[in-house]
C-alpha cells in the first residue's frame, strides 16, 4: 500500500510526480490530515491520478453516453452503438478512461430503456450484439472500457417474466414480483392498495391486476414493475446476467436505483416527510420502507464477489439517491459491497466553495479506508450543471470543470460537459419523457438532446434532413469542432486536464501559456496564491478563496508571453 502523503509544502513538486496527484487534491489531504480527519496510519485513499492496476477505477474518468444522443449512424434519429463507436477517437483523444452507456438493453422505452424486457440483448434501435462486442473490442484497443447501465430493481412490464407473472397467481414467475392483497380501511367501500406507497409521478406505487385481483408494485411508472429480491431465484437471474456481460468483456456496471431493491417485507407505510429536501423523499412521504433497505447489501456483497474475480476487477457503481452521506458511504461496505456510489449531495450543492468543501470533506472521512469517491455534476436526471450551477455562464462551467478534475477519487463526465453544452428548452410538444410529472414540470428532456459535433444544420448528430429524437441545442455556436481547433476553448481546458497524468497537464499547460485566477471554489480551503510557472516547468493553479461573495474568475488560457 502506498503510503498516504503526510505532507504538502516545499516537496509538492516531488510529491505530485511521485502520487500523481494535482496540487489542489493535494492541499485538500493536507487540510484533512491538519483537521485531524485521516490518521497518519491510515492507508492513503484511492487517489491515483490515473487508473492502474486491478481496480482501474480509482483516479479514472468515466465518461456517460446516452446513447441516443450521441451519434445516429442509420438516420433515424436516434443514436446508436456503431455511433459510440465512431466517437471512440474522439474520447481516446480526451482522456476517457471507460464510458458508461445509458440503457442499451431491449426495451419498450416507456422510460427509455430504463424498462428493460431482456437483460441478455440490445435493443434494436441501438444495434446488435454483434455492434457491442465489437465495441468492446475497439474500445479495449484504445484502452477504453465499457461500462453498461443494470436496472434490478424493476423490468418493463413487457419482460416475459412479468407477462408469465400476471398470467395467474399460480405462474411460474409470480413470486418475481411484487403482490398485494386489496386492503379494506375504515370507511372504504372495497379495498385499496395495502399502503401509502406513491411512485415516481406521485401515483399510487400500487396497480390493480383486474385478472389476479392483486395489486403489484412499481416505484416508477406502472410499466415498470419492482422485482421481488425476497425470491431467491431473481439472485439466480441477475448473477447470470451480469455474468453474461462481463464473460463479454463489460468492465462494470452503473446499477440503477441501487438503494431500491429490497422492500420491506410487511409493506409498512412511509412516514411523513418532514423537512428534508429532494433526497430525503418525495410527495410528502420518507421512503423508509420502499428504499435503502438493510438486504439490500447482502445483494452487492454478493455481486462484488463475482466482480472480484474477474480481471481485471469490474466495476459496480451504485445510483445511490440519498442525502445522508453516511447511508451513502454504507453502500461501500467493508470495501466488499459496491466499488462507487454517486454522490447526489455533491450534485445538489451550491456552487460556492462552501456547500461543496463541505460536502468533500464528510464525503472523505465517512468512505472506508482504501474506498475512491466519484464526482459528478451532470446526468441525464439532472439539469446540467452549466445550467444548473453556471447559468449559461461558461467561465463558471470551466471553473466547475477544473473542481470535477482535480477532486480525489474517479470523476464522471456527461456527455456534452466538455464543450459546457447547456439545457435546452424542449417545447411541449416535443417533449419524449413520461416521467416528467415526478421530477419536475419541465422533465428531463432538456438534459438528454443531441451531441453538439458540429455548426452544421444535423449539428453532426444525423444525417442532413432527418430530424433528431429531440431538438438540438445552440450547436452553431457551442461545438466539438469549433473548440478542437481553439486551445482557450473549455474543450481544450479539459483535455488537457484528464490527459495524461497530472503532471503532464501541469507541463502542457506551462508549454503553451499559464491558467490564471482560476479561484473560489473550496479556495478558502487552500492558501496559496498563483504561481507563474517555475523553472521546474511546473504551474500551480490558483485556488485562493475571494471568500464566496465575489464573483467567480475563471481559467483562461493566457497567451505564451
Ligand atoms: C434511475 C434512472 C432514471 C430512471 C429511473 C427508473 O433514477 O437514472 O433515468 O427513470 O432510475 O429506472
Ligand atoms: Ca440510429
Amino acid at each position: 500500500m502506498t503510503p498516504y502523503p503526510t505532507a504538502v509544502g516545499s516537496n509538492t513538486t516531488a510529491t505530485i510526480a511521485r502520487y500523481g496527484l494535482t496540487e489542489s487534491s493535494l492541499r485538500l489531504l493536507g487540510k484533512l490530515f491538519k483537521s485531524g480527519r485521516i490518521r497518519p496510519a491510515a492507508p492513503r485513499r484511492t487517489m491515483d491520478a490515473k487508473p492502474k492496476g486491478p481496480r482501474w477505477w480509482h483516479g479514472a474518468t468515466l465518461y456517460q453516453i446516452y446513447v441516443r444522443s450521441w451519434r445516429d449512424t442509420n438516420s433515424d434519429g436516434y443514436g446508436d452503438l456503431p455511433g459510440v463507436i465512431a466517437g471512440l477517437d474522439y474520447l481516446q483523444w480526451l482522456g476517457v478512461d471507460a464510458i458508461w452507456l445509458s440503457p442499451t438493453m431491449p426495451s419498450p422505452d416507456e422510460d427509455w430503456g430504463y424498462d428493460v424486457s431482456d437483460y441478455l440483448g440490445v435493443h434494436p434501435d441501438l444495434g446488435t450484439l454483434a455492434d457491442m462486442d465489437k465495441l468492446i473490442a475497439e474500445a479495449r484497443q484504445r484502452g477504453i472500457k465499457i461500462v453498461l447501465d443494470l436496472v434490478p430493481n424493476h423490468t418493463s412490464s413487457a419482460h416475459a417474466w412479468f407477462t408469465d407473472a400476471r398470467s395467474g397467481r399460480e405462474s411460474a414467475h409470480r413470486g418475481y414480483y411484487v403482490w398485494a392483497d386489496p386492503v379494506k380501511r375504515e370507511g372504504e367501500a372495497g379495498g385499496g392498495p395495502p399502503n401509502n406507497w406513491r411512485d415516481a409521478i406521485g401515483e399510487p406505487a400500487w396497480t390493480m391486476d383486474d385478472a389476479s385481483g392483486q395489486y403489484y408494485l412499481h416505484n416508477y411508472l406502472p410499466s415498470q414493475p419492482d422485482l421481488n429480491w425476497w425470491d431467491p431465484r431473481v439472485h439466480e437471474e441477475f448473477r447470470d446476467i451480469i455474468r453474461f456481460w462481463f464473460d463479454r468483456g463489460v468492465a462494470g456496471y452503473r446499477i440503477d436505483v441501487a438503494h431500491g431493491l429490497y422492500k420491506d417485507a410487511l409493506l409498512r407505510d412511509n412516514p411523513p416527510l418532514i423537512g428534508g429536501g429532494r433526497l430525503d423523499g418525495g410527495f410528502g412521504l420518507r421512503p423508509v420502507y420502499s428504499s435503502h433497505r438493510p438486504d439490500t447489501h447482502g445483494v452487492y456483497r454478493d455481486w462484488r464477489k463475482i466482480a472480484d474475480g474477474y480481471s481485471p476487477q469490474r466495476l459496480l457503481l451504485g445510483e445511490t439517491w440519498m442525502g445522508d452521506l453516511g447511508v451513502l458511504a454504507s453502500y461501500y461496505g467493508q470495501n466488499d459491497e459496491l466499488d462507487l456510489a454517486f454522490n447526489l449531495p455533491f450534485v445538489f450543492a451550491e456552487f460556492n466553495s462552501g456547500a461543496l468543501a463541505g460536502v468533500v470533506d464528510e464525503t472523505l472521512a465517512k468512505l472506508p479506508a482504501g474506498a475512491s469517491p466519484v464526482w459528478t455534476a451532470s446526468n441525464h436526471d439532472i439539469s446540467r450543471f452549466p445550467t444548473r450551477w453556471g447559468g449559461g455562464d461558461e467561465r463558471k462551467a470551466r471553473l466547475a470543470l477544473l473542481v470535477l478534475a482535480t477532486l480525489p477519487g474517479t470523476t464522471t463526465f456527461y456527455y456534452g460537459d466538455e464543450i459546457a453544452m447547456t439545457d435546452v428548452a424542449v417545447p411541449r410538444e416535443l417533449r419524449r419523457d413520461r416521467m416528467s410529472p415526478g421530477v419536475g414540470t419541465e422533465g428531463r428532456d432538456a438534459e438528454r438532446t443531441p451531441m453538439q459535433w458540429d455548426a452544421s444544420p444535423s449539428a453532426g448528430f444525423t444525417a442532413e434532413g432527418v430530424t433528431p429524437w429531440l431538438p438540438l441545442g445552440d450547436n452553431a455556436h457551442r461545438n466539438v469542432a469549433a473548440q478542437r481547433d481553439d486551445p482557450r476553448s473549455t474543450l481544450c481546458l479539459v483535455r488537457d486536464l484528464l490527459s495524461g497524468t497530472d503532471e503532464t497537464f501541469f507541463q502542457t499547460v506551462s508549454a503553451r501559456g499559464s491558467y490564471t485566477a482560476a479561484e473560489l471554489l473550496w479556495g478558502h480551503k487552500f492558501t496559496n496564491i498563483f504561481l507563474p510557472p517555475t523553472a521546474d516547468g511546473i504551474v500551480r493553479i490558483d485556488l485562493r478563496l475571494i471568500d464566496g461573495t465575489e464573483p467567480a474568475i475563471l481559467p483562461e488560457i493566457a497567451p505564451k508571453s
